[in-house]
């Protein structure tokens, strides 16, 4: 339980009491003293009575013993300061605990987490990279709050192109087909089938005969078609352990996975008469989406040529997620809004989707300094292996062995992703990512290579915590705001939550080390108390940033 919930749990029931039914404490920190309750001024309109006599009866009701004085303040607030004794005895138990306080959920569901979902022979962008990311940190949050969590890599490894990447493919010869798309050369690759495409009538031709033998189960085609997915997912899953993401080769689950399943995903939304024919193809009309015209948008589910495309293989997945799992959550660019929006709708029309079941977990877009979309100086979209080297070699700098360097730069791309607010766009500057001193990974990875090395210092201790002055009470209570952090930043798959938290932390523990002599303290015991605050501390940050798919390296 965090020490909020135990605060309100205790003041429920006088809460209750002068409400004659239920009422909310309403417990938060507070900048007047370790907490507050603000429960009683709603408490009060409901009744019809002053908010101050209100709290004042709450208070006189309550029963905290042994864990927090109380006082009325203001309008009706209540004060809450918790006492030294409890502080510390809160701390003890958080410090035994592996968890450090964050609760399994007591009814684990059984949740699909849709992330990453490059595309075969084509570049990840980052738009990718923001997916891959945020998606792996929503993975290791649920999995850590209990839930049993399905990873699922939608690769887009159908459709149209194939025909002349294929062609393309061999043209060239398979061997240094798999070359260039082993080594990462996807743009190359693409670019150079859809030149010949566009300035070749003969290859053009070649290519959409190879789309129909592809669309028809020719075996030598789907020979080579399989050639392309292996190796980039060979490529992609390189581009995951660079990027520490718990992505595996089990994980990718592509969109010709559901070919088998498109025609009867016809078949059952027609035979509700969700499906209309319009211009020759067949189209679910969900309530509620009209364009600029108002007239009534499509959901193109089987194309006028008798194809299927990027809709109805989300549909078929979908109708799949939903049957094995509790919840199915999308973590894709906010571009896909309407498209996922439309396509949850027509699910919910079919039945298949229970309220609150699916979820778009939307993000906007990398911006560079500049404040357009991110580019390299020449123009082009950044290739995103290239972004992760770069970042490599910019830690090295800072950094001691080729070992700390890795976790240092990826560690700085992926937390300057994490730690912004994933719908809003945001700016990527590699002074901030790369700081020492401000919001980023690196700052935190530095705290917790200094506490490693104080521990290191002052060898055995008996584990205590020293809580006298105000900057060891802050970082006290800063450290028992962990799970609700942690819980926050699940509940609305929002890892900024949890980033901003650690941030917080980092900031109150460089008070403490600033006013808080450690090695030289006045006392054994005071010396004791304040290596317990600075193990504690490093533990959460090494436990926060795990949960964010981060390293804590020591030394840096
Ligand atoms: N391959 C898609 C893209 O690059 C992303 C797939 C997202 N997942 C999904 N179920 N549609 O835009």
């Amino acid at each position: 339980m965090s020490i909020e919930e135990l605060l309100a749990a205790r003041l429920r029931p006088a809460f209750d009491q002068v409400a004659g039914g239920s009422a909310d404490p309403a417990v938060r920190r507070s900048q007047h003293a370790d907490y507050q309750a603000d429960g009683a001024l709603a408490l009060a309109r409901g009744l019809g009575r002053a908010p101050r006599e209100v709290a004042a009866e709450v208070v006189a009701r309550a029963d905290l013993a042994g864990l927090a004085d109380l006082e009325v303040v203001g309008p009706g607030f209540i004060n809450i300061t918790v006492q030294t004794s409890a502080l510390h005895s809160l701390l003890l138990q958080m410090y035994a605990d592996s968890r450090h306080g964050v609760p399994a959920v007591p009814s684990p569901q059984t949740v699909i987490v849709d992330y990453s979902g490059p595309n075969v022979a084509k570049e990840m962008h980052v738009g990718h990279l923001r997916s891959t990311v945020i998606g792996d940190a929503i993975v290791r949050l649920l999995e850590f709050q209990g839930h049993h969590v399905t990873r699922v890599n939608h690769l887009g490894d159908w459709g149209t192109p194939f025909g002349m990447l294929i062609e393309h493919l061999l043209d060239i010869g398979e061997q240094e087909a798999a070359h260039e798309l082993s080594v990462g050369d996807l743009t190359g690759f693409y670019q150079a089938a859809r030149q010949k495409f566009d300035g070749d009538p003969d290859f053009k031709r070649r290519a959409q005969l190879r789309v129909v033998a592809l669309q028809t189960g020719d075996a030598t085609t789907r020979r080579l078609w399989r050639l392309l997915v292996d190796e980039s997912e060979k490529y992609f899953l390189s581009v995951y352990s660079t990027l520490d993401v718990t992505l595996s080769a089990a994980d990718f689950h592509g969109e010709s996975s559901y070919n088998d399943e498109l025609a009867d995903v016809v078949d059952e939304l027609s035979a509700l008469g969700l499906l209309r024919e319009s211009d020759g193809a067949l189209c679910a009309f969900p309530a509620g989406f009209t364009g600029r015209d108002g007239a009534p948008m499509p959901v193109i589910v089987r194309k006028e040529d008798g194809g299927y495309n990027y809709s109805a293989t989300d549909l078929a997945a979908l109708r799949r997620r939903c049957r094995a799992y509790d919840r199915a959550v999308y973590v894709v660019g906010t571009p896909q809004k309407q498209h996922f929006a439309m396509v949850f709708a027509v699910g919910e029309a079919a039945g298949w989707v229970r309220p609150g079941q699916v979820e778009h977990v939307a993000f906007g877009s990398i911006l560079g300094a500049d404040g357009k979309m991110l580019k390299t100086r020449a123009g082009d979209s950044v290739k995103l292996s290239a972004l992760l080297d770069e970042a490599v070699a910019r830690a090295a700098v800072l950094a001691g062995s080729e070992d700390v360097a890795h976790a240092v730069g990826i560690g700085a791309v992926k937390y300057a992703d994490l730690s912004a607010d994933r719908v809003k766009d945001y700016v990527f500057a590699w002074d901030r990512a790369l700081s020492l001193t401000g919001d980023s990974g690196a700052y935190l990875q530095y705290a917790y290579a200094r506490i490693q090395s104080l521990l290191a210092k002052g060898g055995e201790y008996t584990p205590g915590f020293s809580l006298a002055s105000p900057a060891e009470r802050a970082l006290a209570l800063q450290l028992l705001g962990f799970p609700a952090a942690v819980a926050a930043a699940a509940d609305a798959l929002q890892p900024h939550r949890l980033t901003g938290y650690l941030q917080a932390l980092g900031s109150a523990y460089t008070t403490f080390y600033e006013t808080c002599p450690v090695l030289r303290a006045p006392s054994a015991d005071i010396r004791d108390g304040r290596l317990g605050l600075a193990d504690l501390t490093g533990r959460v940050l090494t436990l926060g940033l795990s949960l964010l798919g981060i390293r804590t390296p020591t030394p840096l």
